[in-house]
């Protein structure tokens, strides 16, 4: 159940079993040694969850969930790349709730090899008894879905579709939870977060937070996003948006402005799914380190951005950084080429 009133009178179903995880990383910050430079190093573990392999998008899609329910949906449309979460999470979520479910996965990663198309997040998507339309380069995923949908509404079934990565302003209320959940968990910590860092992809989860975090009198700009998706320009026009869609959903009257959001764009590398070498690294120094999987469209490009920010002193010495894994680990399957060595 969401931990505000604030979201109560928001249709919900529940999908994961209560507050996630907050650890210490204790072991990387001594590999790291003096190049730690006293930060301490926590992980939310948003990757920690029951359903579907878990991840930050369950989180989402039970809002979503929660209003196709009360829409009185028998079927769910989601749109993502091929190798989506967020896809793979909707299928295990109407395997649990009982709707039927197809997925329209776009072609947004150039990387044609089998183990992309067909293995990881797709291989998954099977097994939760999804159907799969998976699009040639340059097709356009959202008209295909809206004529899947009046298709399947013309024989009588009702449609929910699901937009890419599920970030309209209802599934952001997942992570307005989140904000509060880390409040109470810092709290209980004692440990007061000086940065919470996050990758941002359709920036719904950085909405989320930082609408969470506004409705708490808390300053916003402890977030700090790394893209993963868009150029940072676009990608700050488009989450100050989003988050201003959140706030207005929740009737609140206070609005956001670029200064309140930080996001980087020095991880971004060649683009949305292109591997780049800090990532590799980085995943594998948590892997070893920690026994943690980092997946590599995410949680690797922004983790890496979490250490160069200590490298460079971005991150000021002695703070308490909070990261926030938030899944994608059946990713790195369609990436073994980029990781193995
Ligand atoms: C594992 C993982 N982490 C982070 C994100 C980014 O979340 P958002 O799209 O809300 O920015 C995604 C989105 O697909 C994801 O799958």
């Amino acid at each position: 159940m969401p931990k505000t009133a604030l979201l109560s009178r928001f249709p919900h179903t529940r999908l994961i079993e209560g507050p996630t995880p907050v650890q210490r990383l204790d072991r990387l910050e001594s590999v790291l040694g003096a190049r730690a430079k006293d930060i301490t190093i926590w992980a939310k573990r948003d990757d920690l969850m029951g359903l579907g392999g878990g991840g930050n998008k369950l989180r989402k899609l039970e809002f979503l969930m929660g209003q196709a329910a009360a829409e009185g949906c028998d079927t769910l449309v989601a749109i993502g790349g091929v190798q989506s979460n967020f896809a793979r999470l909707a299928a295990a979520a109407c395997a649990r709730s009982g709707l039927a479910c197809e997925l329209v996965l776009a072609q947004m990663v150039p990387r044609d090899m089998a183990i992309y198309q067909e293995n990881g997040n797709v291989l998954l998507d099977r097994l939760f008894g999804a159907r799969l339309h998976i699009l040639a380069k340059g097709d356009d995923a959202g008209g295909f879905a809206t004529r899947r949908a009046s298709e399947m509404a013309a024989t009588g079934r009702k449609v929910f579709v699901a937009t890419l990565g599920g970030s309209t302003p209802v599934g952001c209320l997942g992570y307005v939870d989140c904000a509060v959940e880390i409040a109470m968990q810092s709290a209980e910590l004692g440990v007061e977060f000086d940065q919470i860092v996050i990758p941002n992809g359709s920036g719904g989860m950085h909405a989320g937070l930082a609408a969470g975090m506004v409705v708490a009198g808390r300053d916003p700009s402890r977030i700090v996003a790394h893209t993963v998706l868009s150029p940072v320009d676009t990608c700050i026009a488009t989450t100050v948006d989003k988050v201003n869609a959140v706030l207005q959903l929740m009737s609140r009257e206070e609005q956001v402005g670029p200064p309140d959001l930080r996001i980087s764009g020095g991880q971004l590398g060649g683009g949305y799914g292109i591997p780049t070498q800090e990532m590799v690294e980085t995943v594998r120094l948590v892997g070893r380190s920690e026994g943690l999987l980092l997946d590599p469209v995410y949680g690797g490009k922004a983790f890496a951005g979490l250490l160069r920010d200590i490298e460079i002193g971005t991150i000021a010495p002695g703070s308490n950084v909070l990261f926030v894994m938030t899944g994608g680990s059946p990713g790195l399957y369609a990436y073994a080429d980029a990781l193995d060595n």
